[in-house]
């Protein structure tokens, strides 16, 4: 289940593999329902890594774990899918500032998110490993996912820095830094 053969991932067979995923991830992954992500772009290591957590239950969702039992992907078809949307044109917000977003903005750098999430600048990236691509992902799913990481429902980075982070921020906060990072 290494990265290694992530690296091997062949986007073309992915592309047919992924035919499943379009129901609900849209047909270049730029999917219209709010409430799940836009894959499109994203980093190919953390889709494989994710899809990997859905099949361990290390990450845990009602429609992603029905998924993964129904298709019951091999390590090998996830890596090709992985290869195929991360390919994809990336993922992108309407780029209008609101308020919320302004001072979603200023959380952002404030409370150093930048620090590990950098989307336009990878050599500002320490964590060689994974981090996720959030600029322009829906802003639904980003508000989810990011109480999810707070109640620590969800599993983010290995020394639990993102959780810490969260912990100390208010709903509205976390409203809008989600709002800031889907405009992106
Ligand atoms: C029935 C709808 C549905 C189908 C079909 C589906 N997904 Fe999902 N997917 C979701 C939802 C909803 C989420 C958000 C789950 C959560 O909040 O953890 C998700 C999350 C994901 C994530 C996490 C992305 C991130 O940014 O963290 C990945 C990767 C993923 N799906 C890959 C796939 C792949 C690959 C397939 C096809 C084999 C697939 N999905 C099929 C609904 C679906
Ligand atoms: C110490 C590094 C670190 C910091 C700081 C950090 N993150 Fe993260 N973040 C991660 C990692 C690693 C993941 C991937 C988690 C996983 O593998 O499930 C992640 C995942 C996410 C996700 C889920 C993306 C998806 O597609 O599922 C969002 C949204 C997010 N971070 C936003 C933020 C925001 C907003 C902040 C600041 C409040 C922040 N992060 C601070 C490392 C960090």
């Amino acid at each position: 289940m290494s990265f290694d053969l992530c690296a091997r991932g062949n986007p073309v067979a992915g592309e047919e593999k992924a035919a499943i995923c379009i129901e609900c991830h849209g047909i270049d992954g730029e999917t219209e329902d709010p409430i799940v992500p836009k894959l499109n772009g994203q980093y190919e290591e953390f889709l494989f890594e994710q899809v990997m957590q859905y099949i361990t239950g290390t990450r845990f969702d009602t429609v992603m774990g029905k998924v993964v039992n129904k298709v019951k992907p091999s390590a090998e078809d996830i890596a090709d899918i992985a290869a195929y949307y991360s390919k994809l044109p990336m993922m992108s917000g309407n780029g209008v500032l609101t308020d919320a977003g302004k001072r979603g903005k200023d959380l952002f750098f404030r409370r150093q998110c930048n620090f590990c999430h950098n989307d336009h600048d990878d050599s500002l990236k320490i964590y060689i490993r994974k981090t996720a691509r959030v600029g322009g992902q829906n802003k639904e799913y980003l508000y989810k996912s990011l109480k999810d990481i707070q109640e620590g429902i969800r599993k983010a980075d290995n020394y639990n820095l993102m959780e810490r982070i969260l912990r100390s921020m208010t709903d509205d906060e976390i409203d809008d830094v989600s709002e800031f990072i889907s405009i992106l």
